[in-house]
């Protein structure tokens, strides 16, 4: 530690894990940073970081920690989403120097990362928004990074950010993801698609463990395997090792003590808002952010199951492992489907300028939804930078087809038993509906124009029609 360093390449706002980390591997990789946090907890954390070396200074006071930054300032902010980043940086303007740039790298909602941008621009300062994926372990060892926004500010500190991000193929996991608040709108989908594997994978556990009647070591096995073949991905990984887990205080395993009420921060739900606005179906994610929200309501739940006698033993289900496996795969690809196709319509609609290829490829490495499946993904929007859906690539088009009964099979066989498994089913019925040419959606529309005129478009002529359906004939 060492503040008499005479300028820092690099400041850090918010010292918290994520900032601290993030900041740690910023000097591994020979920039000198310096950190600002409030909290006199945080700033003794960061100095008695035992990694910590000459490169990093620590202040508490804001205006020292802008006088020791060289000029232009760049500062990244990792401070909580929302009111807060608004604080700061009105703490920050009357410090800032034409020219400085500010990257706001937390989960904020990409209007807020727009509104900022706007306001800031036309103080002479420049600010980009960046999503940042990959927890603590990513942000100290290397990420994934969605910057978008202010390219020219991108390119001043590109360097920096391919040298702490994760790599691939030597690849760094970022690139510049588009116009005005992209990198935050990419950040966000992400974490939706991360709401929906993480709930698949729950509910596969579950069938796993009552249909199948598997212990929790099966489990694990079952899911090990699955990452060592075309499954896998980071969510499976770290799934199959919490099943190997002891508490250290009981011995037993930690999954059967950990209560079945899921937290979440809002990004899975902001995901589903804007698809909703858009109009874009992402039904496996909205099922998954209910299903957090259902999971919350233990005491309903527990009143309601008692009620209606849901206590009989489930018998053994007639499927095996494998149609489990192809459940997942259609699932999970749907999940991401479904972000993909959010991504290309609001890119748009927001005129962001996204390259669904290049996506896919930075969140090949350090975040939380990496997989193989990502380099299906890559392929296919290679191949076809226009692709209107994931689906209707080729290859991945014969990989549903071969894949679909066994999601099917189980989606029948669980139905009978009252298991849970909303988004296995709903990604059965997002697969069938985009498979339906013909859907009875004529009937909504009839009734529309019935009860409220709405009117009708006709199969046989071009036009807007209106029927006098009261009139019978
Ligand atoms: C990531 C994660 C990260 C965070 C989630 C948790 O990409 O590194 O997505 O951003 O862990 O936001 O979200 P919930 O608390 O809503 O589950």
């Amino acid at each position: 530690m060492d503040n008499s360093i005479s300028k820092y390449n690099i400041g850090m706002i918010g010292l918290g894990t994520m900032g601290r980390n993030l900041a740690l591997n910023l000097a591994d990789n020979g920039f000198s940073v310096s950190g600002y946090d409030k909290s006199p907890k945080m700033l003794i954390q960061f100095q008695n970081k035992e990694e910590a070396n000459q490169e990093l200074g620590a202040f508490s006071e804001l205006s020292q920690f802008m006088d020791s930054l060289e000029l232009p300032r760049k500062i990244i902010l990792l401070v909580p989403a929302g009111i807060i980043v608004d604080q700061v940086i009105e703490e920050l303007k009357p410090l800032l120097t034409t020219g400085d740039i500010l990257i706001d790298s937390g989960n904020s909602h990409f209007s807020d990362t727009q509104r900022r941008a706007d306001e800031l621009q036309s103080s002479g300062f420049h600010f980009f928004g960046m999503g940042i994926s990959g927890g603590e372990e990513g942000a100290r060892f290397g990420p994934s990074l969605m910057p978008g926004g202010d390219k020219i500010a991108y390119e001043h500190v590109k360097p920096m950010l391919e040298a702490v991000s994760a790599k691939v193929d030597n690849e760094p996991c970022v690139k510049y993801i588009g116009s005005g608040s992209a990198g935050h709108f990419v950040k966000m989908t992400h974490n939706g698609i991360e709401y929906a594997i993480m709930q698949l994978l729950s509910e596969v556990y579950g069938i796993f463990k009552h249909g199948l009647k598997y212990s929790n070591t099966e489990i694990y096995q079952a899911f090990n395997k699955w990452n060592s073949e075309e499954l896998k991905s980071f969510l499976v990984e770290i799934t199959a090792e919490i099943f190997n887990y002891k508490d250290p205080e009981t011995g037993l395993d930690l999954i059967d003590l950990i209560k079945d009420q899921a937290k979440s921060k809002g990004t899975g739900k902001w995901t589903s808002q804007i698809a909703m606005d858009l109009e874009v179906p992402v039904p496996t994610i909205d099922i998954s952010v209910t299903s957090r929200s259902i999971s919350k309501l233990k005491t309903l739940r527990t009143n309601l199951s008692n009620k209606f006698g849901n206590t009989a033993q489930i018998e053994k289900l007639s499927i095996s492992e494998s149609d489990l496996k192809s459940a997942y795969f259609v699932a999970m690809a749907a999940s991401y489907a479904q972000g993909i196709h959010l991504l290309s319509e609001a890119s748009l609609h927001y005129k962001y300028g996204l390259k669904i290829a290049e996506i896919a490829e930075i969140w090949r490495g350090g975040c939380i939804i990496r997989a193989s499946f990502l380099n299906t993904i890559f392929k296919a929007y290679t191949n076809n930078p226009n692709l209107t859906h994931l689906f209707g690539d080729p290859e991945l088009m014969l990989q549903l087809k071969h894949h679909r009964t066994g999601l099917a099979n189980v989606v029948a066989a669980v139905a009978k038993t009252g298991l849970v498994m909303p988004a296995l089913a709903s990604s059965l019925t997002y697969l069938d509906t985009l498979l339906t040419e013909n859907l009875p959606s004529n009937l909504t529309q009839a009734q529309r124009d019935y009860f409220g005129a709405h009117t009708f478009e006709r199969t046989d002529k071009d036009g807007v029609f209106h029927a006098d359906w009261l009139n019978l004939n």
